[in-house]
């Protein structure tokens, strides 16, 4: 009697509450059972996981695809690269960006905005589920701004079920003022919308970046001086400062400021519902690699490492794991924002067009990373134990995403009757055929190059199971 489609034997199933031997039994894309020695008879197919680690597939909450309004300028992976790109990885599922056309007016401007976006994603085959947030682009700073806001997050909530929205502090055109922040804060609080923050104080940044010009001090490494740990850390405690004014829960994107994450800490350490995500790039690169990239000397080449915040000085990293295993980092997402090399030349071309040599101002901020994320950290975290265990590996990049983002336990758990059959089997933790050295062509994204190209890992997902709804 055949029950299920697929049987998995042999492996130890890690969650992010537990670990232990069993088989599991899958049927029609879902966790059917979990149960020790299940007959292979009982299945069509049977995997043998080989004493490995089975894990829930990756959710990587922080993804940027090629999209209509392309708010982040020429990103080269489309949703079709770029859920490619994260299965090759273990990645099952990705929560990309919508962006807010500021074209449209009414009621259900924002709501037309991710139907246009949904649209386009939709228009090749895509490897893995897939959700989105949506990019407030612009607050009209009237009146009545709160409860305009209000009424269009409620309807894109009830017609797209989108949950989330993101908005900055920095960037030119896209900043937002602290009294827009409050808009926008009263209005996710109040139609239940999880909101994001790119917390980076714009102004200092503007400051920085004339002085630094000023001074010829211009290639891409200064990108990185020009927004040094405390513009994270000044903007992160006033958007919590404006977040307990309106009562609102808040989650930080992409820390990696010591400053930021003291202030995330003291205000968990309050009671406040501050949440935060950090990634890889901040965990296992470095400041050094805008300089210059690993060994090669043409000195644009750290514009490929050019993202914001930037990469920190080698001492953060220690800060940034010791935060994702003690809890004050909630998820651990890859910012995956892919530029091909000559986009990003675009800062060296910009420059000559005007006579002068590039300038860091004009490289699109940004770096790949949806493929890499979760064999990075089972490596770096994991088994170079900079986090304590597997348990709180899967927490943050599995559990947590989903959990935050509405989509739990279908994602980012091993239930029977409730969760996808979204499933990693890792290589047995000492089998060598685990073994990677990372190079371009195994990302399967659609970007020229990987930040990671030449780094070694020691696991990779041997299966990743993805079972599209
Ligand atoms: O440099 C980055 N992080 N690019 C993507 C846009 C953003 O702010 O997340
Ligand atoms: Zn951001
Ligand atoms: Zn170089
Ligand atoms: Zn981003």
């Amino acid at each position: 009697m055949v029950i299920y489609d697929l049987l998995i034997k042999n492996g130890f199933i890690c969650t992010s509450s537990d670990i232990y031997p069993a088989d599991i039994g899958i049927s029609n894309g879902k966790i059917a059972v979990i149960a020790a020695n299940i007959d292979s008879e009982f299945s069509k197919e049977v995997i043998d996981a080989e004493g490995g680690v089975i894990t829930p597939g990756g959710v990587d909450a922080h993804v940027h695809v090629d999209e209509p309004l392309k708010l982040m300028g020429d990103v080269i992976d489309t949703m079709g690269t770029a859920t490619r790109s994260a299965v090759a990885g273990g990645t099952t599922t990705v929560i990309a960006f919508a962006s807010q056309d500021v074209n449209l007016k009414g009621p259900k401007a924002l709501s037309e905005s991710v139907n246009k976006t949904i649209e386009f994603c939709q228009k090749e085959p895509l490897y893995c589920d897939y959700g989105l947030h949506l990019i407030l682009a612009l607050v009209e700073e009237t009146d009545n701004a709160c409860n305009v806001l209000d009424k269009q997050l409620s309807s894109l909530y009830k017609d797209q079920g989108v949950s989330s929205v993101k908005f900055f502090m920095t960037y030119p055109g896209l900043q937002m003022s602290d009294y827009s922040i409050l808009n926008i804060m009263y209005a996710t609080r109040k139609s239940g919308i999880t909101t994001m923050v790119h917390a980076e104080n714009g102004d200092i940044v503007r400051w920085m970046t004339e002085s630094l010009e000023n001074q010829g001090l211009i290639e891409p490494y200064y990108h990185g001086v020009s927004r040094p740990t405390i513009v994270e850390g000044e903007a992160t405690n006033r958007a919590i400062t404006l977040s307990i004014m309106m009562n609102t829960p808040v989650l930080f994107v992409h820390v990696s400021s010591p400053e930021a994450v003291e202030a995330i800490r003291r205000a968990q350490t309050m009671g406040i519902k501050v949440f935060a995500e950090t990634c890889p790039q901040y965990l296992i690169l470095s400041q050094a690699d805008t300089k210059c990239h690993y060994g090669h000397n043409n000195w644009f080449e750290g514009a490929k490492n050019v993202c914001s915040p930037p990469l920190r000085e080698d001492q953060t990293k220690e800060c940034l794991w010791r935060a994702m295993d003690n809890g004050t980092f909630t998820i651990v997402s890859s910012d995956h924002c892919s530029y091909l090399y000559s986009s990003k030349y675009r800062g060296k071309h910009n420059a000559f067009d005007q006579g002068k040599s590039g300038k860091f101002r004009y490289i699109p901020n940004g770096m790949p990373g949806v493929c890499a994320r979760m064999p990075l950290d089972f490596h770096y975290g994991y088994l170079k134990e900079n986090i304590s265990s597997l348990m709180k590996f899967v927490e943050v990049h599995c559990t947590n995403p989903a959990k935050l983002y509405g989509c739990y336990p279908q994602k980012g758990a091993i239930l029977p009757g409730s969760s996808d059959a979204d499933l990693l089997i890792w290589y047995p933790i000492e089998d060598k055929r685990g073994h990677t050295k990372i190079n371009n062509r195994m990302m399967y994204h659609s970007c020229d190059y990987t930040p990671y190209e030449g780094l070694e890992v020691k696991n990779w997902p041997r299966y990743t199971l993805s079972w599209k709804c």
